[in-house]
């Protein structure tokens, strides 16, 4: 499976921070915010990543995560000049994607819950398809909103609906088989003149090879659209890496503990960024991870956990 990150767009509502400085750049808690999709991506198995964003943001992205070898990834840039929707990232990602399924995450949607990364290796493997990933909101008119029936199955997708037909929002990750490649060169631009993602669920939708599946109450999908809501996600990941003692998608841990890279490596990423917190952190885990290996992977599930 191939993974795309699409963190183009102009973050209009987060200006004036986003004026200078593409919105996925900004911090989250500790690091960066495109660390998070990064995380889930890697956390599916996923090593060959496409990153889609603007041209003017394309070298800071470049600078922050170079060809990912030091993660044991192989990442890529492709530009989106303008915001021509969410679905055009398949289409430009269509070489990228080649013959090979694809999980498709936005630049700025942070997930975190318990036995994420189980979740999401079951469903990456052998796509027929897509699977999208659902979440009960309050405010469902602000997102794509499914209806499923008993089985998972989508029966019916819309996007922002004025009167939503269930409090179930349709998160930004989105697993597809290679159908999804021409499916999305078929989708007509919308009356925003965006090739919407939403269009191209619901040709699976009409297929009847859309499933949903439930990310539950325990589960955190976090905002990060407004100035509040950045805010409150930073609160939450640090809140809950202090209490813990673990970070929420430190790379270089995730590129660990699924193997990517060794401990004498990690530990040099970590060397690195070593006057910061994270920076000792990743240390740290290195060389716990180097001592004993077998102890730390006992202790993995929780830390994969709090990585998701
Ligand atoms: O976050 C989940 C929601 O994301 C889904 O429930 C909706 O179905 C989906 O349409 C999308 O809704 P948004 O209103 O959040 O989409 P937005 O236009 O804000 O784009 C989401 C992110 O993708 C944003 O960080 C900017 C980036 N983006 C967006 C477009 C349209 C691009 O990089 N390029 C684009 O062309």
């Amino acid at each position: 499976m191939k993974g795309i990150i699409l963190a183009g767009g102009s973050g209009t509502r987060l200006h004036p921070i986003t004026l200078a400085v593409s919105k996925q750049l900004l911090p989250v808690g500790d690091k960066p915010m495109i660390y998070y999709p990064l995380a889930v991506l890697m956390l599916t198995g996923i090593k060959d990543i496409l990153i889609i964003t603007t041209p003017a943001d394309l070298p800071q992205y470049r600078d922050l995560l170079g060809d990912g070898s030091h993660l044991g990834l192989r990442i890529t840039y492709a530009e989106q000049d303008r915001p021509r929707g969410i679905a055009e990232a398949l289409v430009i990602g269509a070489d990228h994607i080649g013959s090979d399924s694809v999980a498709l995450a936005l630049g700025d949607n942070i997930f975190h819950g318990n036995q994420f990364s189980d979740t999401l290796a079951e469903n990456a493997a052998d796509i027929h398809g897509c699977v999208l990933f659902g979440y009960s909101v309050q405010d469902p008119e602000r997102y794509g909103v499914g209806v499923t029936d008993e089985n998972g199955r989508l029966l019916s997708i819309e996007e922002k609906p004025t009167h939503p037909r269930s409090n179930r929002a349709i998160t930004g990750l989105y697993f597809y088989d290679n159908d999804v490649v021409d499916i999305a060169k078929n989708t007509q631009p919308s009356a925003r003149g965006e090739l919407e993602i939403t269009d191209v669920n619901r040709v699976y939708v009409e297929r009847g090879r859309a499933r949903l599946v439930e990310l539950g109450r325990g589960f955190a999908w976090l905002d990060t659209g407004t100035p509040e809501s950045l805010l409150q996600a930073g609160q939450y990941v640090r809140t809950l890496e202090e209490r813990q003692g673990v970070r929420i998608a430190c790379i270089e841990e995730i590129a660990l503990r699924m193997g990517f890279i060794d401990a004498d490596s990690c530990y040099r990423l970590g060397e690195r960024l070593s006057n910061s917190g994270y920076g000792k952190y990743v240390m740290a885990i290195a060389a716990e991870f180097a001592q004993n290996p077998a102890t730390t992977a006992e202790g993995a599930e929780e830390i994969r956990t709090a990585s998701r």
